[in-house]
């Protein structure tokens, strides 16, 4: 049998999905998608050319204009909108203020959705996200939903920007987070919601090994019964 393996990962913002997305492409050698760095980098091409998202026709001739890659020289994000990286940029606080609204575009989410699923055809492919489980790969053989408490994820976060030498406070981060949270489950276009048949993953008291454990038995038991 040939067919792919494709894991989805869903879940709140800054919960861990991508240390966890890319330590099981590493050890299962799989492809690594993070859908949340494609909205990350529209969002930032939205803004740099100051599109109005309330107006359509502006959205849908800047959709023409974006063309995003994935340079897949390691497990890391290496995003690319139309020949440069921005992969750093992407992370600032200028993005993740304004991401959720984007991201609630219905045409921004059908071109991604798209993009998203074409890199998933016939390929291993361990993809984080939002909707992965519920609207990207609904056929997904290891459908996951991370969650954590909010404090420990801002607090998470906090230590990753600090020592990226960003100026910013716990509170500012908490907030970001709350905020997206609070827009990511209430949008009307694929809200994050858990699929009925994904795996819960609380990581609030988990070391990212013990994530990966957990997540390998589970491929492992799905492999055997394939
Ligand atoms: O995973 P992240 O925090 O980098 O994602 C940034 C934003 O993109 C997040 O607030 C919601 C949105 N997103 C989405 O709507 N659907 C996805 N599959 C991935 C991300």
């Amino acid at each position: 049998m040939n067919t792919n393996f494709v894991i989805a990962i869903d879940g709140y913002s800054s919960c861990g999905k991508s240390t966890l997305a890319k330590a099981l492409a590493k050890n299962l050698n799989f492809i690594y998608v993070d859908s949340g760095s494609m909205y990350r980098a529209v969002t930032l091409y939205f803004l740099r050319n100051k599109v109005d998202i309330q107006d359509q026709q502006q959205v849908e001739n800047a959709l023409k204009d974006i063309h995003l890659n994935f340079n897949s020289r390691d497990y890391e994000t290496h995003i690319i909108l139309n020949n440069e990286e921005v992969s750093a940029e992407i992370r600032q606080m200028p993005v993740s203020k304004n991401v959720s609204a984007v991201s609630a575009i219905k045409q921004v989410r059908h071109e991604m959705v798209k993009q998203q699923q074409r890199m998933g055809k016939s390929k291993n492919i361990v993809m984080d996200g939002r909707d992965i489980g519920t609207a990207v790969f609904k056929n997904a053989q290891l459908k996951l939903f991370m969650t954590a408490d909010p404090k420990i994820r801002a607090e998470r976060r906090y230590k990753e920007l600090i020592e990226k030498g960003e100026d910013i406070t716990l509170h500012e981060i908490f907030e970001n987070i709350a905020n997206r949270d609070y827009q990511d489950t209430t949008r009307t276009e694929s809200p994050l919601v858990r699929a009925g048949d994904a795996v819960i993953l609380d990581n609030t008291n988990l070391t990212p090994e013990q994530q990966l454990n957990f997540a390998l038995d589970k491929v492992n038991a799905l492999r055997k019964q394939a």
